[in-house]
């Protein structure tokens, strides 16, 4: 297992350049499954989770390989529709080739993802929105068994406790693009990473209209063509670079940007009075004068991203005054909040809210990465802190993100990988 070694106190200064975004690539290489023609995908990014869905693809059947952030998938000569434990358990994002699988092949069976350190995460609304397509659904030691002969368009709500649903989304967006007529999906999540892939899909030959708002429709057709597609540039990397710029105030440049994707980020930062500046494709951001303590309520897009929660924590707590955050995607994601406070952070936490208290320092300490945007908080915190850092066991980091330290050191952070 590898470590991160952190010389804090450096300011970051430079230009660096964000990779594909890994929350669209994951269900867009699932899709190649919709089809028995050529997909080629690029723009995508080296990721741990990347290579965890080639290798679900190859046991389905499919030729998928990346090679320079192009991945080619083709069919090959056997099918199989049993996505296995070993690889579902290890990534939730793999159960969303149940729609693709069943809409294909008339069945599938996938292994239950199971819950992760950030929260329980249940899969009931995406077997509610199969099962009003139509499928027979049942759970057979830990796998959802899901047969049917024929899908049928139906109108299908797909709003949960906590709002909308990604991946559900996704698999039922999936599945309905081969069902027999009409599907609309009500409460769908608006995320540019379900309209990429609903981009991906009109490129196979599917009809989808209203990706990018909460009700989506979809006229299903026969089958599906190959597509050529590239993948949009990762926000929440954007947005962990923004972060690592201002936490050490330095001046960065970040570049293959969609700015429009970072709405609420870009709000909240210039709330805390951060300099930022932009063009067409990238973001410059510095630090003008102090940056002030912010408010921030996680919730699904186009509101504030659970998944930039840990690294604004970072932030916060070397910035005067009080801030407030609340989770409202997953309310026991704050497994960052002990290890920030090891490194002398003052953050106290009431059920969903932290409070986080700003300190004048941080100080270097070894810190355990807990999962993916957890891990990049340590890193955040690590690049500020007084002395050496230690950020162990981030293969979590290297699920989500594509050589970040390369890009923190060009910027000039001194930051190494080493075995632990
Ligand atoms: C996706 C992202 C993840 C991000 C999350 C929220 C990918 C690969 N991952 O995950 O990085 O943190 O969106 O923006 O795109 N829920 C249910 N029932 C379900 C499904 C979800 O209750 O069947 C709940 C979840 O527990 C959570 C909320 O709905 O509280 C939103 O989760 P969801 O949007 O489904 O997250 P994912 O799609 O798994």
């Amino acid at each position: 297992m590898d470590k991160l070694i952190i010389e804090g106190g450096v300011r970051l200064k430079g230009e660096v350049t964000v990779s594909g975004a890994k929350n669209a690539v994951l269900p867009i290489l699932a899709a190649t499954l919709l089809t028995d023609y050529a997909c080629v995908i690029k723009g995508v990014p080296n990721l741990r989770d990347v290579n965890t869905m080639l290798r679900i693809l190859r046991s389905l059947g499919k030729n998928a390989e990346l090679d320079k952030g192009i991945v080619t998938v083709t069919s090959g000569r056997q099918k199989n529709f049993v996505a296995d434990y070993r690889l579902v358990s290890t990534m939730r994002a793999s159960f969303c080739v149940l729609g693709p699988l069943l809409a294909k092949l008339k069945k599938a069976k996938v292994s239950l993802p199971g819950g992760c350190v950030i929260g329980i995460r249940p899969v009931d609304l995406h077997l509610k929105g199969i099962k009003a397509l139509g499928a027979d659904l049942s759970i057979e030691s830990g796998y959802v068994v899901a047969t049917a002969q024929k899908l049928t368009g139906c109108r299908i709500y797909l709003g949960g406790v906590y709002g909308s649903s990604v991946l559900a989304t996704d698999n039922v967006m999936m599945a309905a693009v081969l069902a027999k007529g009409k599907t609309i999906i009500e409460s769908a999540a608006c995320e540019p990473e379900v309209m990429d892939l609903a981009e991906f899909l009109i490129k196979m030959g599917a009809k989808i209209e209203g990706h990018g708002t909460p009700t989506i429709e979809i006229e299903g057709v026969r089958e599906l063509h190959g597509a050529n597609h590239t993948i949009i540039a990762d926000r929440i990397e954007a947005g962990t670079l923004m972060v690592a710029g201002l936490i050490t105030k330095g001046d960065i440049t970040i570049k293959n940007v969609v700015y429009q994707h970072l709405g609420a980020l870009i709000d909240k930062l210039e709330e805390a009075e951060a300099g930022i500046t932009k063009t067409d494709t990238s973001v410059r951001v510095r630090v003008k004068k102090q940056i002030k303590p912010i408010n921030i309520t996680t919730l699904p897009y186009p509101g504030f991203p659970t998944d930039m929660q840990a690294q604004m924590m970072s932030l916060m707590t070397v910035t005067p005054g009080i801030s407030v955050i609340t989770e409202k995607i997953y309310p026991d994601r704050f497994m960052h909040v002990a290890e920030l406070n090891r490194m002398g952070a003052h953050i106290q936490r009431e059920g969903p809210h932290a409070i986080v208290e700003g300190v004048s320092h941080l100080s270097a300490a070894p810190v355990m990465a807990s999962d993916l945007r957890a891990s990049a908080s340590l890193v955040l915190a690590g690049l500020v802190a007084c002395g050496k850092t230690s950020v162990l066991r981030i293969y979590h980091l290297d699920r989500g993100y594509e050589r970040l330290e390369d890009k923190l050191q060009a910027l000039g952070a001194r930051i190494r990988r080493e075995k632990e």
